[in-house]
């Protein structure tokens, strides 16, 4: 009986300092959205239970390895123990109800991050290898995504390419992103603030690069961010170059292309491309090792078949080949007098 009541207590005393330590050390972010509160809450109650757990096991372990060892010139053989119904019946019946009661409170969590709100402002995102963007109501896509503290938003989400996953560890939720369907994500953010957006599938080559910016902000600073942008996207559509920009901007390309001569080791700059002298280290149209000059019909052809002429140094199959298709005459050429800009 003695050795039954100092392992209670000793497990009472780890489960209470495991639960603390667990604690102390912040194993989550803070709670910037309304859907991160249950979701903690939840956290917070199977942490509990696993300090208990942890307790349960390492007590009576450590404690008979310590008090119950072999003594010295003790050569008798273990007590020998045929079962007990009761203690298998016991750790059965106790675990299964623990369980069943935190599937209908993950159940009922979940319920309470999907809940519909008619209010909820809608924007659109979309993914890529390896970006993200953003549709605003207004009509514009953005490389950041604005939300106005308090004000509930649905994303509707979907990729070009393949499986992605959309996760702002501060809103708690993470959410698949597919190809061919739209997944919704439903966040309320609860706290002003920048936060980063990362891609939590591995995607590819430039997977951990695949993060956007999350502002949290008051309803008056979005309002001005959004009209600065909405004017910004009217003056740009008046000329082949802002178009082309736009282009660029809502098919991603710059995920992978640089336009400041930096390299991101993907595919090469667009700085200084324009009547260059490039390197080829082969391709389906050209013998490796040849050289030409980035004139436009080499910019237009890399475009539509980005297998006729790879540049040294770069791989095939990385590019989309989907461009001749997903994009029209005009808006192929606005995209080269983008790049024709970029000097
Ligand atoms: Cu997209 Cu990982």
């Amino acid at each position: 009986m003695r050795h039954y009541v100092i392992a209670g207590v000793l497990v009472i005393v780890l489960s209470v300092a495991t639960y603390a330590g667990l604690m102390a050390i912040h194993l989550m972010p803070v709670e910037a959205s309304a859907q991160s509160i249950p979701i903690d809450h939840l956290w917070n109650i199977e942490i509990a239970i696993i300090s208990f757990l942890f307790a349960l096991i390492m007590v009576p372990l450590i404690y008979s390895l310590i008090v119950f060892r072999r003594r010295k010139g003790d050569k008798s053989d273990g007590e020998y123990i045929v079962g007990n119904n009761t203690l298998e019946i016991t750790w059965t019946i106790i675990p299964l109800i623990t369980v069943l009661i935190l599937a209908y409170m993950g159940t009922y969590t979940l319920g309470d991050v999907l809940a519909v709100d008619p209010s909820a402002l809608v924007i659109n995102v979309t993914a890529r290898q390896w970006e993200w963007s953003f549709t605003y109501p207004e009509g514009f896509t953005s490389k950041e995504l604005h939300l106005v503290i308090n004000q509930p938003v649905v994303l509707d989400m979907q990729s070009t390419d393949v499986i992605h996953s959309f996760w702002v560890p501060q809103f708690r939720i993470k959410q698949d992103v597919l190809p061919g369907r739209i997944t919704t994500e439903r966040i309320t953010p609860i706290l002003i603030g920048s936060y980063t957006a990362m891609c939590a599938q591995l995607c590819g080559t430039g997977h951990s690069y695949m993060t956007a910016p999350v502002i949290v902000s008051t309803q008056t600073d979005y309002d001005v961010w959004i009209q600065g942008q909405v004017a910004a996207a009217a003056a740009a559509a008046q000329t082949p170059v802002g178009r082309g920009q736009q282009l660029v901007a809502q098919n991603g390309c710059t995920s992978c292309h640089s336009v400041d001569g930096s390299s991101t080791g993907i595919a090469p700059t667009w700085k200084g491309l324009y009547q260059s002298k490039v390197k080829l280290s082969g391709g389906t149209t050209v013998a490796p090792g040849t050289v030409v000059t980035a004139d436009q019909a080499y910019l237009m052809e890399s475009i539509v078949n980005p297998s006729a002429k790879i540049v040294n140094g770069f791989q095939d199959n990385v590019m989309p080949k989907t461009f001749g298709t997903s994009l029209t005459q005009s808006q192929i050429s606005d995209i080269v007098a983008y790049i024709e800009s970029l000097k």
